[in-house]
């Protein structure tokens, strides 16, 4: 932020009513960001010298949302919503009065249109300063401006007024471009058309679009910025536009991604969010969700039906059908199908998670392996090792966590169950069926079961006539069977 930057207002303390919902509205994300935190992001990139978000409904949350994610944004409480203009007015008292209002433009947005980008709000602020204008908007042609204001200009093709739609009559309400709620304004001329406004409209508020029609009647210049895309400044006001904006928001990342140089084989089901990083060459399969800080390194395939939240896989890793959190995958690593991998699991370079793994706060060293159908928690594998299948790690008694460790080039039988707290010495190995209780030293067999015990012919004496007694007199040329049933 500089000091001589602009000044950016973001109007958000409007209820949302038709969301539904006990969070605000500019709190629901898409791509793993709040709507509000778009915009602000949107708004970084003119560097403003202060950025106020005006709250207002649901502020507690809100003021603790904007604490976590954008502490350096100030905030302004609108008390009661009495419009747009209202807003502004709140948000301009506070600045001024705080001498933080110099000459730079006042740019106004809105908390709840996410597609808005930087460039755009760029675009704004240098048309408006080229034009030397009292105020400029963001405008989009729409085939249907239901609901919003719609933009009147005069002969010249300045904007001479906006009409909200319910204000509308039939010949303004046939316009079709539209008042896409995005502004650069004087802060002189702002402020002073700002005290002129009335409520004299059919909701009764301050709107803060007649500012335009004081100014324009005035004789100062409004200029109308017409975006290309009028997605970008789509409003989002009930869950159908929330999903309209998320899946806008993916094909853009998408698109970003696969320009980058990531094959994304099917970017209708794939979602990134915004934090994620990916390098050239990863291969995203179908159904695949990257969320929070995850990051994918080169060559490596995820996919289909994965699911990464805040992961860090390493180069050529493979990743299939596995629901990961908080985990980290090294290079050339293996993970799935159907694996699970829970907070502090780190599956080292080249080693396997299998299928029906579930792991957690545990380590697998280099080369480790644990194929098939086992519960890792609390644990550190050494290198190179193999966990059979069907082994559990048993760490919790019912009170507390206990951890394992295993060491280097063990090989733990299938079936063992490594009851916690334990430790398996290097190269070490258990017998398939072991409860293993006690600690093993380095090369070490433990046998931790009942020893079996053979009752010969006791199928043909308890079991007569059975097909497996038939089966087994068949096998041994006996007749005990046949004998019982006569
Ligand atoms: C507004 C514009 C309309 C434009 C549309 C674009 C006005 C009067 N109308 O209409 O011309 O086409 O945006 O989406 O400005 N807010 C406050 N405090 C208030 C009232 C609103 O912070 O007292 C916030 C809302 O939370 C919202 C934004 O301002 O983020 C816009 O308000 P909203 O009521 O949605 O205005 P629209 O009717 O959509
Ligand atoms: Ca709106």
């Amino acid at each position: 932020m500089t000091a001589q930057g602009p000044v950016v207002v973001i109007l958000a303390a409007g209820e949302g009513k038709r969301m539904h919902s006990g969070t605000p509205k500019v709190l629901h994300a898409i791509a793993g960001r709040s709507l509000l935190g778009h915009v602000i992001e949107a708004a970084a990139a003119i560097d403003p010298a202060h950025l106020v978000v005006v709250v207002g409904h649901g502020r507690d949350q809100v003021l603790a949302h904007l604490d976590e994610v954008a502490p350096w944004v100030d905030t302004v409480v609108q008390e009661e919503q009495r419009g747009t203009g209202h807003a502004v007015r709140v948000a301009l008292t506070a600045l001024a009065s705080a001498q933080e209002l110099g000459s730079a433009p006042v740019i106004v947005l809105s908390g709840d249109t996410p597609l808005l980008r930087g460039e755009t709000v760029r675009a704004l602020m240098s048309a408006h300063l080229a034009a030397g204008a009292a105020a400029t908007l963001l405008t989009a042609e729409l085939t249907d401006a239901t609901g919003y204001g719609r933009v009147v200009r005069g002969i010249g093709g300045d904007v001479e007024a906006i009409v909200e739609h319910r204000d509308a009559d039939s010949t303004t309400m046939g316009i079709r471009e539209i008042n896409a709620g995005m502004y650069a304004f004087d802060p002189g001329q702002l402020i002073a058309a700002l005290a002129r406004l009335s409520t004299a409209n059919d909701q009764g508020e301050e709107y803060l679009t007649d500012v335009i029609t004081i100014l324009s009647g005035d004789g100062f210049p409004i200029v109308g910025l017409t975006v290309d895309d009028p997605g970008e400044v789509a409003g989002v006001n009930d869950r159908v536009q929330l999903a309209d904006a998320a899946r806008a928001m993916r094909d853009r990342i998408n698109g970003g991604w696969m320009r980058a140089g990531v094959s994304i084989l099917d970017p209708s089901t794939t979602w990134i969010d915004v934090d994620v990083d990916l390098a050239p060459d990863v291969v995203l399969s179908p159904h695949t969700f990257l969320l929070g800080p995850t990051s994918v390194a080169t060559g490596a395939r995820i996919g289909p039906g994965t699911t990464l939240m805040a992961c860090e896989v390493g180069e050529s890793a493979v990743v299939i059908h596995t629901w990961a959190e908080l985990a980290v995958i090294e290079s050339r690593a293996s993970i799935g199908p159907f694996t699970y991998l829970r907070p502090g699991t780190l599956v080292g370079v080249q080693a396997k998670a299998g299928a029906f793994v579930e792991m957690k706060n545990a380590t697998l060293g280099a080369g480790a392996k644990v194929p098939h159908l086992s519960y890792v928690g609390d644990a550190e594998i050494g290198e190179g090792t193999n966990i059979g299948a069907a082994t559990i790690f048993v760490n919790y008694d019912g009170q507390d966590k206990h951890r394992c460790v295993v060491g280097r080039h063990v090989r733990i039988g299938s079936d063992t169950m490594l009851v916690a707290p334990v430790t398996i010495g290097d190269g070490a190995y258990t017998a398939a069926g072991s409860v293993i209780t006690e600690d093993v030293p380095a090369g070490a067999m433990a046998v931790g079961r009942a020893r079996q015990r053979v009752i010969p012919g006791w199928v043909q004496r308890k079991r007569p006539g059975s097909a497996s007694a038939l089966a087994a007199d068949e096998c041994l040329g006996t007749s005990t069977s046949s004998e019982e049933t006569q």
